[in-house]
Parts: C-alpha cells; structure tokens; sequence
C-alpha cells in the first residue's frame, strides 16, 4: 500500500505539549471529585519485626478523622490472591500491604490514615502510636552475597544467561592479554516529578474510577480486580499524562492498593499520594557486584569472558534483570562463562529502572572494555572492532540489522576521536584535566502484542486508541503521526486517545516496545478503515475509482486520489455517504510473530563518546559533552526520539556521578531520601548532548522498521564518562557513582 508521504522521519511538536505547560493535563492526583477523603500513609521505622502493638484512638479523635486502617481492622481482600499473570510481580510471594503484623522492610505500610482533608490526615498520621517488637535485619550484599543464589526458572523472571561455551576459565589463565576488576552499582531510586498517586472515585453503583500515575492502565485494572475479588468491568483506570515514570509505575505500588481498599470500606472516594520520602520505599534499580575477567591476545581479540553478577533482591520475591548477558552478545569470543545470581536482603523488592539489567551490566562491560584497550594499547574503538560480532552469538541468529559500525564511525567524527591522545593525563585546561572515553550500548528491540482502534467521522476526524501510556516518551505525538500519514490526514485531524482500561487492549508501556507496538496497531487499524473506505468510493455510482485496486490510489488531504491521475478522486466524506455511513471503524492488533522476528535478534546499538572535565584538586567532575550515535531502525519523530536518547543520556550521567540510595545497614533504611542528599543532575550539571540517529534499514522487526528509544539512551553512557574520567585522571574507579571522594583517594 502507498503511504501519503511527509509525517512519519519528520520532527513533529508534541502534540499534548501545550496541554502539559498551560497545566490543562491533568495528573492522577489532580483529579477532583466530590466528597472526596485524603489517605496519608504511615511508614514503618524498622526494617524487620512486627507490629506488637497500634494506638489510633488519639488519632480517631480528631475531628475529621474518618479511619486508621492497619493490618488488624482492614477489610478482607480476595481470599486467593496471588500476583496475577499481568502483575509486572517478580516471582515469589507478591507483598501486599496491611497483609499481617510482620515488617519486612523499612518504610512498609503500616497503616493508613483517612480524614477529610489532607492536613487533619497528616497531623492525625503523627498521632498514631506503633510499638513494634524488632528483628535483626541484614541489608548488606557484602554478606548477603554468601547465601546467594540461582533465581528458579518461574514466570516473572528473565532469560537466565546463555550456557556456557568452551573454557572461558582456561582460556583465560592462558590468554597474554589480561584484566580483571570488580564492578559496583549503586542503588539508584527512580525520582519522577510526579509521586505514585491514586485518586479513587466510588461510585454508587459499586463501580471504581481510578486516577492512577501507571505504565499500564489495564495493569492497574487487572490488580485492583484480582487483589479485591472485583469484576474488571466494576473498575476503571485513567491515566491520561504521567509524570515520569521510568519503570517504577509498571508494577502497580502501595498507593494503589491503600487508596482502593479505603474507598472500598468508607465507600466514598478517597486519594493517596506518597511524599517524596515515600518513593524511596517502593521498588528501586538493586545493588549488584559484577566481576569481569577478559582475556586478550596482543592484537586484542577476546580469548575469554567471564562475567559474574549478584544482585539483591528481597525476602519475599525473586526480581531479576538480564545483567550479564549482554557480554556474549556484544563481542564475538569463543570462550565465555556468564552467571548471575540473587541475594536476598530486608528491603522491598526492587522493580525494573529504564534499560533494567543492561544499564547495569553493559556498564561493566564496557568499563573492563577500556581497561583492556589500555592493556594491549589500542584503541577502545578499535578493540571493539577487532570483537566485532554480526551474528547474536547467545541464540545463534542474525541481526535484523545493525549499524553499531556506522555509530561508532560516525559518533567518533562528530566527536573528534581521531584527535584523541590516548595517554591519561595528556590533555589539561587551567586547573582542569580534560578526557575523552567512549563505550557502546545495546537494548533490545521488542514488540509486545498491542491492540488498536481507528474511527473515522463524517466531518474528517479520525480517532486512535489504545490503552498505552505516554509516560513522557511522546507516544501521543507518534500515533498521531502514523495515524495521519496512513489515512492521509493533517496530524490536527487526528486525536490519539491513550491512558485509559477501556479502550483496546494494551500490556504495560515498557521496555522500549510501545512505538514498535501501538504504532504497528494503529497504522494496522488505520489501514482498514482505508481499505473499507475504498470499497465505498469504488462502489460509488460512476466511482472515477471503480476499476482500480488499492495500490494504485493514495489517501491524501482527506481524499483518495489515483496515483497516475490526481483528478480521479473521491473525498472520504463522499465515500462514506455512498456506503451510508456516518463513521468508519476497524480494531486490529500487532503481534509479535510479524515476519521473521522470531528468527532473528532484534537490537538497537549505539556509540558513546563523552568528553569530562575533572577538577584536580576538589576531584569535581562536569560532563562536558557527550555525543550518542544510535542505531534504531526508522526513527518516528527526530524531534521526540532525540529527546528519549537525550533523557537517557541524563539518567546515564547521573549513575556516572551522582545517583546513589544509601543505606545505613544499622537501620535498615535508605538515609537519603530527598533530593536535597539524593543527587540527580540538574540543568547545571548539563552540557552538550548531542544525538545522532545512524541510518539503519529495518524490515524485519515490524512494517515501519521501529526499535524503540526509551531505554538506549541510558545503556554505556555511565562506562564511557568513566572510561572519560580515567582518561583524564588515570584513575580507574569500578565503582558507580564516581563521586569526588573517589577521586581524592
Ligand atoms: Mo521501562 S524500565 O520498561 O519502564
């Protein structure tokens, strides 16, 4: 089929952006209602124990005060519950709050406080008096990691690493070349703007609207059904704009469930909004040691990779991330030895954080990657050319596609590179050591099965719909595009209509999959509506149409014209009126069995060149410019996905210098939760990003050849300003955040 041309590769505003800046977009908690109640959540002071004891009566007394729900006086809950197949819930026993007495983490829910204003819930939470009996918690991976272990195969858990090939341990005692290190990650919280928020609306016939801040409204649908025993069609979930999410609202959190079971028992509708120091007692990026060891010959080709990793997890549930895979599928190496295992700490469970597992492991990787370049004194790009692999090694497919050559080629041009002086220390500016590193990054390419809804009108307005989310990412602004250019139509003519569990069906807005995934369904959508559109024109009377197929028109300005005579045409509202309708309609689905997909390997690549500046005697690093080159198959929108890589780019700066969750192992707790002691950078702390979209031809993966943004942009970017920081200051850290202190050793 011919498409209009002009939309799809063009940069495109965003189309709720006027919506998000004049404040018109409204956010779960900003939803109003009448008579609605304020839940303000108590958090547990001990990491490990259990509630001997909970006075509210002062509490109650308040005047306003309607409850104090606690794990004694809670309404029941589903008498089976399980986390359902659409949870985002690792394996093991889901946590639900108020379950019992027992405290399984600092900063559970202990109860919740229901009044009918905000303040009386807050002054009435300090009333509360909590006696509890205290464990010893551990939540040190030093020592937990003695006890870690394989995570069982289950649903909810990720591919485990690919076996085993040749003798990586031999290969490497014998290799001429070699390094070895110990790489750590620190605990990373995702620090949205917008807090976890749910505003519950009760209504009379029993059914729930919930404004929920969620990656997945059918998600939170599904949960809230399968946790309270409710039929779905009882309960609705809206999340039209979300302020940031980045993994952590894929999971539906405690607000969720807190704010439905108090509206279920007062019923009436009620809100609950976790404070910012809240946030950082829900799911988080886990802690891992990674160690590598690569094994070389002189002219640098791999010998030997062997990459192990442990990761914490909770007492209660088994979360995973693909870690170390990654080492067998960005080089080519005969020899490689990949593990990964879990160690269990008293801290909730940790949730998946933008490029989960990659962000981690590929930072390592590419870190020991310039450790070995220095050792067999080539250069890094160089050494990853001399590795180079066409083929996923890990499952023994073919790409594709992938230009990860054309990124580092031309990445290293836009940056300089050639100029490069390899020698740590060489270049300097006043009291500043200036360096350059570089590093790749890799993200899977997916599509997850997405269904989608086109509607055209008599007046020339079409409608796409899906129940996706658009967490920042720009997915209103994509679909729309797509839509208008299928069905030949000015983007105004368009409305994208997302965020919401009664329109198709959609899985949670993840892993880079959305643009893949809702862009496939809608354009398929779209494409029925066209094909049923030109049946009405053809069977029009003396249709200019009547004998031609559909290949041989095009949709355009809300006409289907004859390619090879544009006086031929039909206007879409007189095919309509011929077929005697007064809208046009067609659900379709995207699936992942398009073509080949499962034949090959489906990835994005890119080349990060980052150039610091290190302040030698207060050890203060600025990441002065970065350049990321990206290979993702068709780029929708240069405008919306330079941003995606641009955030990423961000997010990668702030686990390279930044972002770290402390815990005091004596309390049990993550000290620094706000963002006066938890760092993310800021605007000062940005420079020069600048992003290049490496042309790449894709016909594989799915009809328009899209591989996904949102995570790319994060993956290597924390490895190559390390590698730029050893560069300046021949100091190796393996220790992420590079903070000064570091430095100063
Ligand atoms: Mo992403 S961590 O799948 O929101």
């Amino acid at each position: 089929m011919q498409l209009s041309k002009g939309l799809i590769g063009t940069p495109q505003n965003r189309v709720d952006g006027r919506a998000k800046v004049t404040g018109q977009a409204q956010y779960a908690a900003e939803f109003d209602t009448p008579d609605l109640a304020f839940g303000v959540v108590i958090s547990s002071s001990i990491a490990k124990g259990r509630i001997a004891s909970i006075e509210a009566e002062a509490a109650l007394a308040v005047p306003g005060v309607l409850d104090v729900i606690t794990h004694k006086n809670r309404p029941r809950t589903a008498w089976l519950d399980r986390s359902f197949r659409d949870e985002v819930a690792p394996p093991g026993s889901p946590f639900r709050p108020l379950y019992d007495e027992e405290i399984k983490y600092s900063g559970q829910p202990v109860a919740l406080v229901v009044a009918e204003d905000f303040e009386t819930a807050v002054y009435a939470a300090s009333l509360v008096d909590i006696a509890y009996e205290v464990e010893t918690h551990m939540t040190d991976l030093d020592i937990a990691r003695r006890e870690a272990y394989v995570p069982p195969k289950k649903r909810g858990g990720v591919k485990p690493p690919p076996s085993p090939t040749g003798d990586a341990e031999g290969a490497f005692a014998q290799a001429p070349v070699k390094v070895h290190g110990e790489y750590r990650i620190a605990v990373e919280h995702h620090n949205p703007m917008e807090m976890q928020a749910s505003t519950v609306v009760y209504g009379q016939d029993g059914t729930l609207t919930i404004h929920d801040k969620t990656q997945g409204a059918q998600n939170s649908q599904g949960y809230v059904a399968n946790v309270f025993g409710l039929s779905k069609d009882k309960v609705r979930v809206i999340s039209p704009f979300v302020g940031g999410a980045f993994g952590l609202c894929l999971r539906p959190q405690y607000q969720l469930f807190l704010a439905v079971l108090a509206a279920l028992e007062l019923r009436r509708s009620v809100r609950v909004v976790l404070t910012r120091d809240q946030m950082f007692t829900v799911g988080y990026r886990p802690m891992a040691i990674q160690t590598i060891s690569l094994g070389a010959n002189p002219d640098g080709k791999l010998q030997s990779i062997v990459h192990d990793a442990v990761q914490t997890t909770s007492m209660f549930e088994d979360y995973q991330e693909a870690i170390v895979n990654w080492s067998n599928l960005l080089y080519h190496c005969d020899n490689v030895k990949l593990t990964y295992q879990l160690a269990q700490v008293d801290t909730y469970t940790p949730c998946d954080m933008r490029a989960p597992g990659a962000a981690t492991g590929v930072t390592a990787l590419e870190t020991a990657m310039d450790e070995l370049a220095y050792a067999v004194g080539i250069d890094p790009i160089e050494l990853r050319l001399r590795n180079y692999t066409e083929t996923d090694e890990t499952e023994g497919k073919s790409y594709t596609s992938k230009e990860l050559r054309a990124c580092y080629q031309l990445g290293a041009e836009r940056f300089g590179w050639s100029k490069r002086n390899p020698e740590p220390r060489s270049m300097r500016e006043g009291r500043e050591l200036v360096g350059w590193g570089m590093a790749t990054g890799v993200w899977e390419a997916m599509l997850a099965k997405t269904a989608a809804r086109a509607m055209l009108t008599l007046d020339g307005r079409l409608e796409v719909s899906c129940a996706t989310a658009d967490i920042g990412t720009g997915t209103y602004t994509i679909l729309t595009q797509i839509a208008a250019e299928t069905m030949g139509l000015r983007m105004e003519d368009v409305t994208a209509k997302i965020g919401d569990s009664s329109l198709p069906r959609s899985p949670v807005e993840g892993g880079s999959w959305t643009a893949a995934s809702a862009g496939t369904a809608v354009q398929k959508a779209c494409q029925s509506v066209r094909e049923q559109l030109f049946k009405f024109a053809r069977q029009m009377d003396s249709s200019p149409l009547a004998n031609a197929s559909i290949e041989q028109v095009a949709f355009a300005e809300g006409e289907i014209r004859l390619l090879n005579d544009s006086t031929a045409r039909v206007t879409f509202a007189a095919a309509m009126q011929a077929g005697g309708v007064e809208r046009v309609e067609a659900e379709e689905k995207s699936s992942p069995s398009f073509l080949d997909a499962a034949r090959y390997s489906g990835y994005t690549h890119s080349a990060i060149f980052a150039e610091v500046k290190v302040d030698e005697e207060l050890g203060v690093v600025r990441v002065t410019r970065i350049v990321n080159a990206v290979a993702a198959g068709t780029i929708l929108n240069p405008k919306t996905a330079r941003s995606q890589v641009m955030g990423g780019v961000v997010f990668g700066i702030g686990m390279a210098l930044a972002e770290e969750s402390m815990l005091d192992h004596n309390l049990g707790r993550f000290m620094n939760h706000n963002f006066g002691e938890y760092h993310v950078p800021v605007n000062a702390d940005i420079y020069d990003i600048d992003v290049i979209f490496v042309s790449e031809h894709e016909d594989k993966l799915n009809p328009m050849g899209i591989k996904g943004l949102g995570e790319i942009g994060i993956v290597g970017t924390a490895a190559a300003i390390g590698n730029a920081i050893y560069h300046a200051t021949g100091k190796r850290v393996r220790e992420f955040p590079i903070t000064l202190d570091k430095l100063l050793e």
